[in-house]
């Protein structure tokens, strides 16, 4: 089947009431070990390459490599998306190559560091989904500031500085259209989210629930959503890694998230965990080892095992025959002849 645009992907997960994990790639063993927990559980899968990802492995390469998947594994249900867009050219580079879905982060101006102001942030997505849609492409909207900076890309902060407020959700959606709406709830980016286990006062589940009461027919993305498990900061530490005690966001609230309208969830930093874990691992108890094959493996082992289990976790798991895919080319007259109406129903 050919790449699955993201909103038919989220329309369908928002049918069968599941989430669908967003994983982060930036080489051909991440895109693997994805493509094969999705074969594992049966899943539909969103695979998406940051700004980073794109120039780490060169735009070429990475788009053929997630091709190559789509061609290896054509029963699954694949979206490619650009996460965290931070300008118009950004995205529109996504889409002349070939990507399904981009997310503008408008959240933040185009050094990708600088809040910007609502007004701002409404023009360049507006000016991104018209483009998009005219071609069949998904886009994801970001309103509110998460915490955390990823290769050189967030505010910083702690994550509740800029906590999203549920009237400027609405007037967001409305005035851009966007398909999904990323959210700050209190998370970040990265390993270093909570310092204890969050509880209501730094992870804001109640904003999140506030928000899908208004805009009960609007995905919604959390973003920052590695649960940043105690097993995985072990084993990195076991093996002469140096990482402090953390928190992350724990899976039950990712789940309640998914009951109440969240149905794309951006994970990455656990699959660095598991993957760096995994190679320190071989490097400390084989040090006479030298093919990169031999510490690569376990690592797509250890990604995989992490990728399923939050596919299962999610929810997906299960539904990647739910459906076929339709073409850009027929999404893109869906949303010319209004069938694919993105003004959201708000709820009053
Ligand atoms: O947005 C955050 C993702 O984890 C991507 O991170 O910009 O370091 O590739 P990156
Ligand atoms: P994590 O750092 O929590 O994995 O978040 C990833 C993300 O939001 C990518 O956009
Ligand atoms: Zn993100």
């Amino acid at each position: 089947m050919p790449l699955v645009s993201m909103r038919q992907l989220l329309d369908e997960a928002a049918k069968g009431g599941y989430g669908v994990g967003a994983f982060n790639v930036n080489d051909m063993e991440q895109i693997q070990a994805i493509m094969a927990a999705a074969k594992e559980t049966n899943s539909p899968v969103i695979i998406q390459a940051s700004r980073g990802a794109r120039s780490f492995a060169q735009d070429r390469f990475l788009f053929h490599l997630i091709l190559a998947a789509n061609e290896l594994y054509p029963e699954i249900p694949i979206a490619m998306h650009q996460d965290h867009g931070n300008s118009f050219e950004t995205c529109k580079s996504a889409i002349d190559l070939g990507y399904t879905s981009v997310m503008m982060d408008g959240s933040l101006k185009e050094d990708g560091k600088t809040p910007a102001s609502f007004e701002e942030n409404v023009a360049v997505t507006k000016r991104v989904v018209d483009f998009a849609h005219e071609r069949g492409v998904t886009v994801e909207g970001e309103i509110g500031v998460l915490g955390g900076v990823e290769d050189g890309h967030g505010a910083g902060g702690t994550g509740l500085e800029h906590v999203t407020d549920p009237d400027q959700a609405v007037e967001f959606a409305e005035l851009t259209g966007v398909d999904a709406l990323a959210i700050a709830i209190g998370t970040s980016h990265g390993a270093y989210k909570f310092s204890k286990k969050p509880d209501g006062s730094v992870l804001k589940m109640d904003v999140l629930i506030a928000i899908h009461k208004r805009l009960p027919n609007t995905h919604l993305v959390m973003h920052g959503s590695s649960s940043v498990p105690k097993d995985l900061q072990d084993v990195i530490n076991k093996y002469g890694g140096k990482l402090k005690e953390t928190w992350g966001v724990p899976v039950e609230e990712i789940q309640l998230g998914i009951r109440n309208g969240v149905r794309k969830v951006n994970v990455d930093t656990d699959n660095r965990l598991a993957m760096t874990g995994a190679i320190r691992k071989v490097l400390w108890e084989s040090p006479e080892k030298f093919d990169p094959r031999d510490y690569l493996k376990p690592a797509r082992e250890a990604m995989q095992k992490v990728v399923a289990t939050r596919m299962t976790q999610f929810g997906q798991a299960g539904h990647a025959g739910d459906y076929k895919a339709v073409s850009i080319t027929e999404i893109a007259k869906g949303y010319k002849d209004g069938s694919l109406k993105t003004k959201p129903l708000v709820a009053k």
